[in-house]
């Protein structure tokens, strides 16, 4: 009916078998029986319309206990992608959480409820803290693969294959990390006390090297391992923590801070936090009130300082109290040519994706070209490279409409799909 959808016809009809309705009865009826009648009919319709306000209420309410967020972005952190794997956080700033302890004129957080690593979205794996163990006797054994395997944390380091490529050493100090928390775990099981190690860390490296995810994964990690309450990540910049006038940067800090609690906070290119030539910069407070933190507050977060490896570096020489609170540097080391073509296949692959023979050397072209530019990022490079090819495999067989395509066409990506960018494009 006039070209329209069947949902809008039906919607038409009804109308139209209303407006009848109402005209018979207004004919029929008294005007006294027209207006009791319609009176209840409203009434009726109100009472159904509340009853699904209710209900919706209800279920968000249920479903608000589950949806932990797993990234909280104070600021932009890059693109998203329409490939699975990664962080998505969501770009622009958020509204700030409820009234907090330390500051008085505070607005709600916005997060983004992510899938946790392995297991199904959104789903928690209960983790338990130290202290809430069961005590074994003096005389029991124990099985460090039992505790593995009842921590879970196995789905996390099966996510980080998944979602890194290589990035072996990497993943070597990770595992090094969960196994001190596990021979921690069950040491307190036989009531041998130590202090909680120190996690906070250093992840140094290009951009596009990884750090991001894998500091995802690490709040899982850490969560599983009982060492976190709730294992999020807090992604702040220097002007989420740094204020421009006196008095504005210890309640933003501190607010940041507090959102923090019980999970990761990562700091991105820390080094801006400090600026040596201002001296009315207001960003050492933020340092002095973050290495307090660090220290006194060592059970309810981690803060991971993460940017450009020689600029981290010169940051610590000027902070050396930051430097000591910081027990574990991950440097991310930017990838060869053969990862990033590795790291594409994945992220393909991952998608339904592969690359023809002769895609594969025009990506290789293409990245060999685009390594060289200053603005290089590495496997988030690669990443938006094989969106676009992935839009342009999309139009070479949208252009072709009355031609069959098999699912072999719709997954394999040809070498015209690729071509390199423009350098000024990158
Ligand atoms: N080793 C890797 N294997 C697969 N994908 C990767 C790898 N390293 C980074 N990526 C992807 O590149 C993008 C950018 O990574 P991200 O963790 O944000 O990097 P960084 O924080 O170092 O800038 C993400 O989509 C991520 O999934
Ligand atoms: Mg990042």
């Amino acid at each position: 009916m006039w070209g329209l959808k069947p949902k809008y016809q039906l919607a038409i009809l009804a109308l139209l078998v209303l407006a009848v309705t109402v005209a018979l009865t207004w004919s029929l009826l008294s005007h006294l029986e027209f207006a009791i009648l319609m009176g209840s009919l409203g009434t009726g319709l109100v009472a159904v319309w509340m009853l699904g306000l209710v209900r919706g209420a209800w279920r968000q309410a249920s479903q608000l206990d589950e949806a932990v967020p797993r990234f909280v972005a104070l600021s932009g952190t890059g693109a998203g992608s329409s490939f699975p794997a990664g962080p998505s956080p969501r770009p622009g700033p958020s509204p700030r959480p409820g009234p907090s302890s330390w500051s008085g004129s505070v607005s709600a957080i916005s997060s983004a409820p992510r899938a946790r690593a392995g297991g199904a979205p959104g789903s928690r794996r209960p983790s338990r803290k130290r202290d809430e163990r069961v005590a074994l006797a003096a005389d029991a054994t124990v099985s460090l693969g039992d505790e593995r395997r009842e921590s879970g944390i196995d789905e996390v380091f099966a996510a980080l294959d998944r979602q890194l490529v290589g990035l072996a050493p990497v993943k070597k100090k990770v595992e090094e990390i969960a196994s001190l928390l596990l021979v921690d775990r069950v040491r307190q099981q036989f009531g041998l006390t130590a202090p909680r190690p120190n996690l906070h860390m250093c992840f140094t490296g290009e951009p596009g090297t990884g750090k991001t995810t894998m500091a995802l994964q690490m709040g899982d990690l850490l969560h599983r391992l009982g060492y976190l309450e709730k294992g999020h990540v807090v992604h702040a910049m220097r002007d989420d923590l740094v204020g421009q006038f006196i008095g504005h940067t210890a309640p933003k800090t501190k607010r940041v801070i507090e959102e923090a609690f019980g999970g990761v906070l990562f700091i991105d290119e820390a080094y801006y936090l400090y600026r040596a030539s201002d001296s009315k910069d207001y960003g050492q407070e933020c340092i002095d009130i973050l290495m307090q933190v660090m220290e006194n507050d060592r059970d309810k977060l981690v803060v991971i300082l993460a940017g450009y490896k020689d600029r981290m570096e010169e940051f610590f020489q000027s902070n050396p109290g930051m430097s000591s609170r910081v027990a574990h540097h991950l440097d991310f080391a930017p990838y060869r040519l053969d990862e990033l073509v590795a790291i594409g296949k994945a992220m393909l692959g991952e998608a339904s994706y592969y690359l023809s023979d002769s895609a594969e050397t025009a990506l290789r072209d293409y990245l060999t070209m685009a390594m060289d530019q200053p603005r290089f990022a590495n496997a988030r490079s690669v990443r938006n490279e094989l969106e676009q090819a992935r839009l342009r495999h999309a139009h070479r067989l949208a252009a072709d409409a009355d031609r069959s395509w098999s699912k072999d066409d719709l997954m394999r990506i040809e070498a015209a799909d690729i071509f390199p960018t423009p350098a000024f494009e990158l």
